[in-house]
């Protein structure tokens, strides 16, 4: 993992991926949906600050959720979450730690895998889909997603939110910078404003490896995942469902 980003910027979070959760929760939940009468826990791999374990909880009421987070920033949002959602602290298990250093639990139905496929560096990236299909029965599934860009390039700063809370407003802004042939270096700026005036300001800037829908799925597939797109928002989504083997 990179350095703790969120430690600065951790605070903002949720204002980011509030838009992002409402708009694809519903398709998400759909295709958790299916999996009702599986076997298994569910993994959420970079849980940040537990959209995810909700949206999975909700759907899912009788599976076990492990929720993998390795920055104690995102951890405290998370836990907050778990705590104050109707039986989630008898449900979900926080694992303080990267997925790349995690011991599997025995038998998965499905991984959420959003918003940080792109931290994970190759070698480690590519020896993960084998070790997730030994745990996944037929039928059970990946989520994942990616970024908007799918190759290195100048992206012009764009203003991501502006969401008033209180009598406050909180501005993001994202711009991007390529950095060499395979990853984009993202600046981030975030703002909270009291009217014309800014009270706390914070930039963050983070190292996303770019990769397609598509790439990942060619990625999973000799390792008996077949693909299909699922949602084609500012973040596109896809799903990676485990076939007979
Ligand atoms: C953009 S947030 C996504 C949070 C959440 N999945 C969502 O969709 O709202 C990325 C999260 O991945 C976590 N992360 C980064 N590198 C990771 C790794 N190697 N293993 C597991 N989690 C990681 C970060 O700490 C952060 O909480």
């Amino acid at each position: 993992m990179q350095k703790e980003m969120y430690a600065e910027a951790g605070e903002f979070y949720d204002v980011v991926s509030d838009e992002q959760w409402r708009l694809r929760k519903g398709a998400f939940q759909q295709v958790l949906s299916g999996l009702s009468d599986f076997e298994g826990a569910v993994l959420d791999i970079g849980s940040g600050t537990g959209h995810g374990v909700v949206a999975a909880a909700e759907i899912l009421p009788g599976a076990d959720i492990f929720a993998v987070e390795p920055s104690p920033t995102m951890r405290t949002a998370l836990l907050s979450r778990i705590m104050q959602t109707g039986d989630l602290r008898k449900r979900v298990t926080v694992v303080p730690s990267t997925c790349e250093s995690i011991e599997l639990p025995q038998s998965l139905r499905a991984v959420l895998f959003l918003g940080c496929i792109g931290f994970m560096d190759d070698e480690a990236r590519h020896n993960f889909w084998p070790k997730l299909a030994t745990r996944m029965s037929p039928g059970s599934l990946i989520l994942f997603d990616v970024m908007m860009i799918s190759s290195p390039q100048y992206v012009e700063k764009m203003h991501l939110a502006e969401i008033p809370v209180g009598y406050n407003t909180y501005h993001v802004w994202i711009e991007g910078v390529p950095e060499g042939e395979l990853f984009e270096k993202w600046l981030l700026t975030y703002q909270m404003m009291k009217g014309d005036e800014i009270i706390l300001e914070r930039k963050v800037d983070f190292l996303w490896r770019t990769l397609s829908l598509e790439d990942v799925a060619r990625e999973a597939e000799p390792h008996g995942f077949s693909f299909e797109p699922l949602t084609e928002t500012l973040i596109p989504s896809g799903v990676l469902r485990k076939i007979a083997s």
